[in-house]
């Protein structure tokens, strides 16, 4: 079975969307069959992936809605092992479209189901908010993924997400848990990052990953070139950091497989 982990943060421009991309196609680069889910109506995940506007895209707009299937959804990218599932900007509406729905924070987990055996990873980049879109993701996954920025009141920020994900695993997904939290934009230099990191690492221990992504010019250029960091411009730190976060997150991975001689596929 495939993990299915939710790159979630509802502050807005923290990171997510690039953590997304760049830790999808790395976990792709390392040959593992990878599936990159766009859940936000914004599309950043499918533009910075190379996929022009289509209004006629199925898209997990048409998932959600049981419209179509996850199946009829998958784009190929540029790498080999990875695919997307693009947004749509309908997306918006669907908050609101299903209110009233039958299993409406189940509709994303439903529609993913039988693609979980086919992809060893499924990220799930969430919209910045606390919204029916993000829920169906943390409804859908294994494990949450959280971006945070080194700054002040960074904690406060995100308890909002870890009393919504509590709340979940007790109602809706008891087997949701915290993949990790990564510090994106990360500033070594200054004295605050390095306070804030510290209080990070005090507050998360093991969760928080001892890979942090630094402010990298070439990661905010990428998507303009509709590629991840790495088929842009694979030696920039910024590629190479999300290279090391992938691995990172294979190795525990691994390790909570319970030992290192079975590799990702077999433990999958
Ligand atoms: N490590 C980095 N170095 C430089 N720029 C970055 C880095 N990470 C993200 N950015 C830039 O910061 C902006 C916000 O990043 P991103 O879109 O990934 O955040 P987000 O959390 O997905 O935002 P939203 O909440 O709107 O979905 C983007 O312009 C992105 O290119
Ligand atoms: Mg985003």
């Amino acid at each position: 079975m495939g993990r299915v982990i939710a790159v979630a943060n509802q502050k807005g421009g923290v990171g997510k969307t690039t953590t997304a991309i760049n830790l999808a196609a790395s976990l792709a680069a390392a040959e593992v069959n990878t599936l990159l889910v766009d859940c936000d109506p914004q599309s950043n995940a499918s533009s910075g992936m190379g996929l022009r506007k289509d209004p006629e895209r199925i898209s997990t707009y048409h998932l959600l809605m049981g419209a179509a299937s996850a199946e009829e959804a998958l784009q190929l990218c540029e790498l080999e092992q990875l695919w997307l599932i693009p947004s749509h900007k309908n997306l918006l509406g669907a908050n609101l479209e299903l209110v009233d729905a039958e299993r409406r924070e189940f509709r994303l987990r439903d529609a993913l189901a039988p693609l979980r055996e086919r992809f060893e990873f499924i990220v799930l980049d969430c919209p910045p908010a606390l919204d029916l879109l993000t829920l169906n993701a943390l409804v859908a996954a294994d494990g949450v993924l959280i971006p945070m920025q080194a700054e002040y009141f960074a904690l406060e920020g995100v308890s909002e997400l870890l009393d919504t994900v509590d709340r979940i695993r007790v109602a809706l997904n008891p087997g949701l848990g915290i993949e990790g939290v990564v510090i994106t934009m990360f500033d070594e230099r200054t004295n605050l990052a390095q306070q804030v990191a510290a209080e990070l690492k005090r507050h998360f221990g093991e969760r928080l990953y001892t890979t942090t992504i630094p402010r990298n010019i070439r990661l905010a250029e990428a998507p303009s070139h509709g590629k991840p960091a790495l088929l842009y411009d694979v030696r920039s730190r910024g590629a190479e950091s999300y290279i090391r976060l992938a691995k990172e997150l294979l190795d525990r991975y691994v390790q909570a497989q319970g030992g290192a001689e079975a590799g990702p596929v077999e433990a999958a």
